[in-house]
This record gives C-alpha cells, sequence and structure tokens, in this order.
C-alpha cells in the first residue's frame, strides 16, 4: 500500500498561494483545509477560493471541511474540482448521504474524527468512504502538538478495513513531523497531513522529501 504526503496549505502564505503550491508539487495531495468560524474557532476560505486552487494546482485537492452542515456544503467542494472530499462527523446529519453526493461527482468522500470522537462513527461507513481521517490534533490551528493516544484509532480502522476487505486510505492530521511521522505510519497511516512541518521552512520541496524518506523508513521496518 502506498504512502502518500499532503501538504496543508494552512501555513502557506495565503498572498503567495500558487508559489507556495508549486513548491510542493512533487508531494501527492494537496490538503485545504476550509474552515467556517462556527465549527472551528477559526476562519479560513470557502469555495471561489478551492475553485481557483484547483484550476492552477499541480496536485490533486484534498479539502478538509471544518464547518458546520456539511451535507449542504460537501458536495459543492467535490463539483468545483476537489478530488477528495472530508467532512467531519460531528457536523453531519446524514454521513452516508453525504458520502454518496460526495462520490456522485466521481470524487473521493472522506469522513474525520475530532480527537474525542470514538473511532466506532467510522467503523460504521467503512463501506461508504474512500478515507478516514483521524485527527490528531483539536481541529481548527496549526503548530500543535501531536496527540499520539489517537494513533490505536488508526490501528483500529485499518484492521477492521482489512476485515471488511475494502481498501480505505488511512489519514492523519496535525502535529507530523520529523518525530512523529514514524509512529503514524507504524500505526496504518498511509495519507500524511503536514503543514507546519513543510511550509515553516525554507525549502519546502525539500522538507516533503525528508518527511516522505523518514514514512517510507518506517513502512519498511514494519515487513
Ligand atoms: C488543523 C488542520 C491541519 C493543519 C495541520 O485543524 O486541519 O491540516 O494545517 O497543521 P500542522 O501540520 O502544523 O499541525
Ligand atoms: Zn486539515
Amino acid at each position: 500500500m502506498s504512502l502518500r504526503i499532503a501538504p496543508s496549505i494552512l501555513s502557506a502564505d495565503f498572498a503567495n498561494l500558487e508559489r507556495d503550491i508549486a513548491r510542493v508539487a512533487d508531494a501527492d495531495v494537496l490538503h485545504v483545509d476550509v474552515m467556517d468560524g462556527h465549527f472551528v474557532p477559526n476562519l479560513t476560505l470557502g469555495l471561489p477560493v478551492v475553485k481557483r486552487i484547483a484550476q492552477v494546482s499541480p496536485l490533486p485537492l484534498d479539502v478538509h471541511l471544518m464547518i458546520e452542515d456539511p451535507d449542504r456544503w460537501a458536495p459543492r467542494y467535490a463539483e468545483v474540482g476537489a478530488t477528495s472530499v472530508t467532512f467531519h462527523h460531528e457536523a453531519a446529519a446524514n454521513p452516508v448521504a453525504i458520502a454518496r453526493a460526495i462520490r456522485s461527482y466521481d470524487a473521493r468522500a472522506a469522513v474525520a474524527l475530532k480527537p474525542a470522537t470514538p473511532v466506532e462513527a467510522a467503523l460504521d461507513l467503512l463501506t461508504e468512504v474512500d478515507m478516514v481521517l483521524i485527527m490528531t490534533v483539536e481541529p481548527g490551528f496549526g503548530g500543535q502538538e501531536f496527540m499520539a493516544d489517537m494513533l490505536p484509532k488508526v490501528t483500529r480502522l485499518k484492521e477492521a478495513a482489512a476485515e471488511a476487505g475494502v481498501d480505505v486510505w488511512l489519514q492523519v492530521d496535525g502535529g507530523i513531523g520529523d518525530a512523529t511521522i514514524s509512529a503514524a505510519v507504524q500505526a496504518g497511516a498511509d495519507t500524511l497531513v503536514a503543514g507546519s512541518a513543510i511550509f515553516d521552512h525554507a525549502d519546502p520541496a525539500a522538507r516533503v522529501r525528508e518527511l516522505r524518506s523518514r514514512a517510507t523508513q518506517a513502512r519498511a521496518a514494519m515487513s
């Protein structure tokens, strides 16, 4: 199973997004954090900006919605060009309907769990989604400390997906960097979001290579 590095543009320069996105073109997907100031206490960007990013990005867009009413909004992000749309279980009225609506646009559907949400919330959805995002910080801000006690959730999902015979990507988001990426991979994560560990450095392209190298080594050590 392959590993994917997903730079989060939350830590990029919002006045130079196209330039910063080009710098991480060797990553696998571009993680775009949409926050509404209600579901989380921070506000970022919305549909018109995501639509433009999709037009200029060399990478597929992995949109992470930290918003209320994803039942209404999530399919719209698929419609404007996101390759993958992640909604939060805590905000969703009908997760199955949201996932199906996202998939109807040929996008990948994903469900995210905040740290306090039990993993069982996602176990029930494994046949309806293409990815599960286990938050390893409280959603809302970059640069927070990694919560290692979330990793058993990832392992549980990996085992459940194998049992069910479904190919569901397992994403971790928050506090991923040199000191934490190996543990995330060893727990079963395959899609690794990193914001500050990539963009708070002079050479983001080199940081993508370094994180990929650490992740690959951790994966190799498992077999
Ligand atoms: C946090 C966002 C993350 C954020 C991660 O709510 O969902 O994607 O950018 O930032 P780092 O990697 O700095 O923890
Ligand atoms: Zn995110």
